[in-house]
């Protein structure tokens, strides 16, 4: 049961996240919804209260391609919330146009990771304080592509749009690890889940999801073969509730993902690339400051 307890979801609305927080309402937990668009949100709040019977359930607006609303969401509830015992770093967008966020990141690369690396270290003492407590971050089995190119960081000489979703995804693993190692000793933990290839709206700028052929003839056989969003939440809410995960903080442990795909990747090299990355952001970049004074990296 998760009586008494406060988990955060982002990306909530639908999807993954929607039946992550459906179960954890049933579950009696109380449920910060966080999401971007206030009426999919409160359409969604909605439908969990009335399957769940939990009105504990609240919505509250994150903006993840804002760096400001990233803050001002975490400022809220380190002022409204007493405790936070689960967060979920769950939102996602993939493969989508060039887009830049409102600070000029690639789109992929900043919603998927940068806004959930801030939202966490802006979290963080309040995870600790709420102790045992457990973050979650869902990356995909696509962080076996990603990489690290340090002559176009942030996609502007070429973008691939399925490579930028993979390198966002490999910088959520690698955040994991670097985070489940610092959390040790704290109470908290941090592990990375890759949920399945999932029926969700995930595709949506996808050439599979815009075209009328694809989505009447080929998707009802592709949907055969696929998780439904429930079975895809397993993972999530696996990492969330089980008494077996409490209090580890092991990494070789934390981070289920690699279980899973059985990766071969020298993670040790990959880790240390990716701090220099981020050093050549911080340098390149006009606002990397949030990376500042959160994890002594730089
Ligand atoms: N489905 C799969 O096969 C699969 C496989 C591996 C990993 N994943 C990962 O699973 C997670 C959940 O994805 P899903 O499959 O459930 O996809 P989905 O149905 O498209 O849901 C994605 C959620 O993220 C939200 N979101 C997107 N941009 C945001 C932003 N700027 N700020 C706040 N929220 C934002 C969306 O809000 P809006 O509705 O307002 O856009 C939506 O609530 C993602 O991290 C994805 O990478 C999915």
């Amino acid at each position: 049961m998760l009586k008494g307890r406060t988990v955060i979801i982002t990306g909530a609305n639908t999807g993954i996240g929607k039946e992550t927080a459906l179960d954890l309402a049933k579950r009696g937990g109380r449920i910060i919804l966080a999401c971007r668009d206030e009426k999919k949100a409160l359409k969604a709040r909605k439908d969990i209260i009335l399957q769940s019977g939990n009105t504990d359930i609240h919505f509250r607006h994150l903006d993840l391609a804002s760096l400001k609303s990233v803050r001002s969401f975490a400022e809220r509830i380190n002022s409204e919330e007493d405790k936070v015992h689960v967060l979920i770093n769950n939102a996602g967008i993939m493969r989508c146009p060039f887009w830049k966020t409102e600070d000029g990141f690639e789109m992929q690369f900043g919603v998927n990771h940068l806004g959930h690396y801030l939202l966490t270290n802006l979290l963080r003492a309040k995870l600790q304080s709420s102790s045992p407590s457990r973050i979650i971050n869902v990356s995909s089995i696509a962080h076996e592509r990603g990489k690290i190119d340090f002559e176009n960081l942030n996609s502007e000489k070429d973008y691939q749009t399925a490579e930028a979703y993979a390198n966002s995804k490999l910088a959520n693993v690698l955040f994991n690890r670097e985070l489940s190692k610092e959390l040790q000793g704290t109470g908290v933990t941090a592990n990375a889940v890759h949920p399945g290839i999932v029926n969700t709206e995930i595709g949506r700028y996808t050439g599979f999801h815009k075209s009328g052929f694809s989505m009447t003839i080929l998707g009802p056989i592709f949907w055969l073969f696929v998780k439904s969003p429930k079975q895809g939440a397993q993972t999530t809410i696996h990492c969330a509730i089980s008494e077996d995960l409490e209090m580890i903080v092991n990494p070789r442990n934390a981070v289920l993902l690699e279980k899973r795909t059985k990766s071969q990747r020298d993670y040790g090299t990959l880790v240390s690339n990716w701090l220099v990355y981020i050093r050549q952001m911080y340098l390149n970049q006009v606002d990397l400051s949030i990376y500042v004074g959160t994890t002594g990296w730089l």
